[in-house]
C-alpha cells in the first residue's frame, strides 16, 4: 500500500493556479476594473468574447452570467416556447433540463449510453418517434450534454436532430477544452453553452458562462436577450423578452488570467486520466471516451456495483470522491411530471458512478495513493468472490 501523502488530496482544486499565475496578476487586473468602472459587461468581457471565440474556433462568443444563463439564452435565441419538445439527457446536472422548462417548453428525457454516460442516440431516436406519434409537441431542439467533460456522439445526434428539423445545443458546461474529431468544444453543434463555475476546467471565482455560434444573427439575439431584449440601436427600446444575463467584469478578468495556464492544465488533466486509465483495476468500469475525441476531464468517473461501499472506503482513507449524479433529473421532485419514459441506464448509473480526484495539480505521490487504495478495495472484493 502506498503511503498517504502528508497534504490533503483534492477532488477539485480551484486555488493552486493562483500561485502559478501569480496573485498579483489577478489583483492588478481587478485594480484596472476598479479604476475604469465598467463593472458589468466591461471591456474585459469583450476581450474575453474574442479570445474564447478564437480558442474554440467559432465566429462568435457572447459571455454571460452563468452556464444556466448560456443554455437559456441559446434557447431564447431559437424562440423555444410552450408547446416545444426539447430532448435532453436525464443523467446530468439539473440546469440542462431547467433551461427549457424556464421557457415553458417540455423536456423529453433521453437515456444514457452505459459506457460513455452520454445521451444514447438510439434512445434519442425512440424518444423522437414517440413524440412524433403522439403529435402534441413541436420537435424543437436537442440538448447534448458532454457529461464529465467527455464529448457526446455528435455525428449521430446532429443527424437525428437535423433529419427531424431540430437544432442541437451542446451543453459544454463541463467540457470546455474537450475535442470532438478535431473540433473544440464550442464549435461542434449548432450552438454551444459553457460554464465557468469554479469547479469547471476553465473557471472563474464565482459564476460565469458563455454561448458560441457561427451565426451573426444568433449572436445578436444572444447579446440582446442577455440584456433584457434590448434593441441594438436604441438602448431604451426592449424589442423582445430577455434577462439579466451579463457577465460580471471581475469574472472575465479572472478567466483571462486563467487562460494563460489552461492548455497546460488540460495536459495535466490528461496525465492524471492516463494514469487512472492504465493503472486502475479492471474491477472498475471507466467512463469510455469516444474514438478521436478528448475529454476535458472536469471529472474522472468510474462505475461499480458496490459504489457506496467504495465511497465510504475512500473517504475513510482520506480520499475525497463524489457520486455525480445520485438522482437523474426525471426522478427529482420538480421534474417528475415530465418523467414519461423508461430510463433504466441512467437510473442504474446514478447508483453506480463515482468521481475520484481529478485536478491538474495531483502529483505522483497523490496518484500512487489513490490508485493503490482503489486497487486494494478491488483486490479484496475479487478475492472474496473467488
Ligand atoms: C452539465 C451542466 N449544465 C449546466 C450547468 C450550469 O452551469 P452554471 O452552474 O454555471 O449555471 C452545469 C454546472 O454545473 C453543468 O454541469
Amino acid at each position: 500500500m502506498a503511503n498517504k501523502p502528508s497534504k490533503p488530496i483534492m477532488l477539485f482544486d480551484c486555488k493552486t493556479s493562483q500561485e502559478i499565475i501569480g496573485q498579483e496578476n489577478f489583483l492588478n487586473a481587478f485594480k484596472t476594473i476598479l479604476n475604469h468602472g465598467g463593472y458589468a459587461q466591461g471591456p474585459e468581457t469583450r476581450e474575453l468574447d474574442e479570445k474564447l471565440a478564437a480558442y474554440s474556433g467559432t465566429k462568435f462568443c457572447a459571455t454571460c452570467g452563468s452556464g444556466t444563463d448560456a443554455l437559456t439564452l441559446a434557447l431564447m435565441a431559437w424562440d423555444v416556447k410552450p408547446g416545444d419538445a426539447v430532448f435532453v439527457s436525464s443523467f446530468t446536472f439539473v440546469a440542462s433540463a431547467e433551461a427549457p422548462v424556464l421557457l415553458g417548453a417540455t423536456p423529453v428525457f433521453v437515456d444514457s449510453d452505459p459506457n460513455t454516460y452520454n445521451m444514447d442516440p438510439k434512445d434519442l431516436e425512440r424518444a423522437i418517434n414517440e413524440v412524433k406519434k403522439e403529435g402534441k409537441l413541436n420537435l424543437k431542439a436537442v440538448i447534448a450534454v458532454d457529461i464529465f467533460g467527455s464529448p457526446c456522439d455528435y455525428d449521430s445526434i446532429i443527424k437525428l436532430a437535423h433529419d427531424n428539423g431540430m437544432k442541437v445545443l451542446s451543453d459544454a458546461c463541463q467540457s470546455y477544452g474537450s475535442v470532438y474529431k478535431g473540433k473544440k468544444a464550442g464549435s461542434i453543434a449548432d450552438m454551444s453553452a459553457t460554464s465557468f463555475y469554479p469547479t469547471k476546467p476553465l473557471a472563474c471565482y464565482g459564476d460565469g458562462g458563455a454561448t458560441f455560434t457561427n451565426s451573426s444573427d444568433e449572436n445578436e439575439l444572444l447579446k440582446s436577450c442577455r440584456v433584457h431584449g434590448m434593441s441594438a440601436t436604441d438602448h431604451y427600446d426592449n424589442v423582445r423578452l430577455g434577462m439579466t444575463g451579463r457577465m460580471n467584469t471581475f469574472q472575465a478578468a479572472v478567466i483571462l488570467q486563467k487562460m494563460k495556464v489552461f492548455d497546460q492544465e488540460l495536459k495535466d488533466r490528461f496525465r492524471v486520466a492516463s494514469r487512472y486509465d492504465n493503472e486502475l483495476s479492471s474491477y472498475f468500469n471507466k467512463q469510455q471516451i469516444l474514438d478521436n475525441c478528448q475529454s476535458a476531464y472536469a471529472l474522472y468517473t468510474i462505475n461499480c456495483d458496490d459504489r457506496d461501499e467504495l465511497m465510504a472506503y475512500l473517504k475513510d482513507n482520506g480520499i475525497p470522491c463524489g457520486a455525480y449524479y445520485p438522482r437523474p433529473v426525471h426522478t427529482q421532485t420538480a421534474y417528475a411530471k415530465w418523467s414519461t419514459r423508461s430510463l433504466p441506464v441512467c437510473e442504474k448509473l446514478s447508483k453506480t458512478v463515482l468521481s475520484i480526484p481529478m485536478t491538474p495539480y495531483l502529483d505522483n505521490e497523490d496518484l500512487d495513493y489513490v490508485i493503490n487504495t482503489m486497487n486494494d478495495f478491488a483486490a479484496k472484493k475479487m478475492n472474496k468472490a473467488a
